[in-house]
């Protein structure tokens, strides 16, 4: 089984969670490859999808959303998992999923579709990234949950086996 791992990223913290997912299923003996959505022209040969996209102002990032679009039918023709990259503090905020998750889960006819809590270093920020993150008073910090999603690729593992 060979299955596509694609992650849209702007600082790099949601494509390290893609990589960990890839990791947890090369390590069930699945055949992975990580490509991010610019590079993927074509689903051929991939037997199942994993997307994902940081959340920035309450959307995925282009490229992803991008993908959805120009591989629409291909998508429907398989197993895809969708996860999503935001949420910053403890407790994680906002608790809400961006309103187009229900309509990528439309699109995709995904299995499932999980938020997993972000990363925010402000000295990677650009300047009017700055300016949001302080308007909303989002803190600083790696709130990114390893074990859970290791448990989430686990589980996508596990379905596909089955
Ligand atoms: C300008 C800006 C806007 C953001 N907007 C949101 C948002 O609307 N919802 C959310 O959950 N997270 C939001 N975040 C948090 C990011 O999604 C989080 O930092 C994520 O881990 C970044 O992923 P990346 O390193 O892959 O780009 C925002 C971050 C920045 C800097």
């Amino acid at each position: 089984m060979r299955i596509l791992v694609s992650t849209a990223s702007k600082h790099g913290s949601t494509a390290e969670i893609g990589r960990e997912i890839a990791g947890v299923l090369t390590e069930a003996g699945l055949e992975v490859d990580v490509v991010a959505p610019d590079g993927v022209k074509s689903l051929d040969g991939y037997d199942a999808v994993v997307l994902g996209s940081a959340i920035y102002v309450g959307q995925w990032l282009a490229p992803a959303r991008d993908l959805v679009e120009r591989l629409a039918d291909e998508l429907t023709a398989r197993p895809v998992w969708l996860f999503s990259s935001g949420p910053i503090g403890d407790p994680p905020k906002p608790e809400e999923d961006p309103d187009e998750i229900a309509e990528l889960l439309e699109i995709t006819h995904a299995r499932a579709h999980v938020t997993f809590a972000g990363k925010v270093d402000r000295s990677e920020l650009g300047l009017g990234e700055k300016v949001i993150v302080a308007a909303v008073r989002t803190p600083e910090g790696d709130f990114r949950p390893w074990a859970d999603v290791r448990a989430w690729a686990t589980g996508i593992a596990e379905a596909l086996r089955a």
